[in-house]
């Protein structure tokens, strides 16, 4: 999808991390900014600090895990700006780590009612007004674990993965209706972000610990706004799979070749 300024972009998880880069990102394309995130105080810092970079933004405290949240979000969206071109479903938490038998039901809930049911909520809402329009894309935030295994996380290692497969399902299923319509999942390795912070903070019994990082993958750390334009040029490109990250293609690719040779064993 060609991003113009004039557009309309709604971030959700905005107030930090990925979404504020992606949003200072498609801000500094002249792009329109909808900052929807569930701390509000979080949520003034980031809106003042885009101003401040000359981005038009609009903040809407937002949970996406409830449909009415996400439905206000959208006509608040449309009741400021009139239009939606580009729709980021990023708002994640992470849980704590532990082999899957060692589990809370609480931590799976939490993680499948946001990073599943978030993206679901988000594409359920402002589908229509994206086909109606003619042209627009959603950009699915998942992880380097939608795309192999991700031993001591196993609720977002599945949400991930549903994440990866709704928007490649997704994209096609908005093709077919509107050529003009298309659907991206951004799958990160490691990013510098208060990700383990903020999640603990939400919800202290099953977030993450702040110490480290949560995902355990090889090699360096990516900076939000570096992210933030392989990303953009990945929508440019109409690109279904956005992969970033040192370790990724090689994890991806093990576990490509794990399925092919089982298949060959299976002929
Ligand atoms: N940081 C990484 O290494 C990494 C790697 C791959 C994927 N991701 C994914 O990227 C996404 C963004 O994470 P981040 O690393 O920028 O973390 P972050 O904590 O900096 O940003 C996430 C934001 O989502 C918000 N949020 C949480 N629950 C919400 C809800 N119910 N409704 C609305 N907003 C909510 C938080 O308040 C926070 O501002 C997540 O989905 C995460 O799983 C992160």
């Amino acid at each position: 999808m060609r991003i113009e300024p004039g557009q309309v972009a709604v971030v959700t998880g905005g107030a930090s991390g990925i979404g504020y880069g992606l949003a200072a990102g498609l801000g500094s394309r002249g792009v329109k900014i909808v900052l929807a995130d569930i701390r509000q105080a979080g949520l003034i810092e980031a809106t003042t600090a885009l101003t401040a970079l000359g981005v038009e933004v609009l903040g809407v405290v937002t949970d996406v895990g409830d449909p009415e949240s996400v439905a206000h979000l959208a006509d608040s969206t449309m009741g400021h700006f009139g239009r939606v071109d580009i729709v980021c479903n990023n708002a994640g938490v992470v849980g704590a780590q532990a082999p899957m038998w060692e589990q809370q039901p609480q931590t799976w809930q939490w993680l499948i009612n946001i990073k599943l049911m978030g993206v679901v909520h988000g594409v359920t809402t402002f589908a229509p007004l994206l086909l109606q329009h003619g042209t627009g894309h959603f950009l699915n935030t998942a992880s380097a674990g939608g795309l192999m295994p991700l031993p001591t996380m196993t609720p977002y290692n599945a949400t991930m993965h549903a994440v990866v497969g709704l928007t490649e399902t997704l994209n096609l299923e908005l093709r077919a209706v509107a050529p003009g319509v298309g659907a991206s999942v951004l799958c990160p390795g490691r990013v510098a972000t208060g990700l383990g912070t903020n999640s603990q903070a939400l919800e202290p019994s099953v977030g993450a610990a702040a110490t480290g990082n949560p995902q355990d993958l090889a090699g360096s750390v990516l900076d939000p706004a570096e992210l933030a334009e392989l990303t953009v040029a990945g929508i440019a490109a109409d690109a279904v799979h956005i992969v970033a990250g040192a370790g990724v293609a090689a994890g991806a690719q093990a576990r490509m070749d794990s399925l092919l040779r089982d298949l060959d064993l299976g002929a």
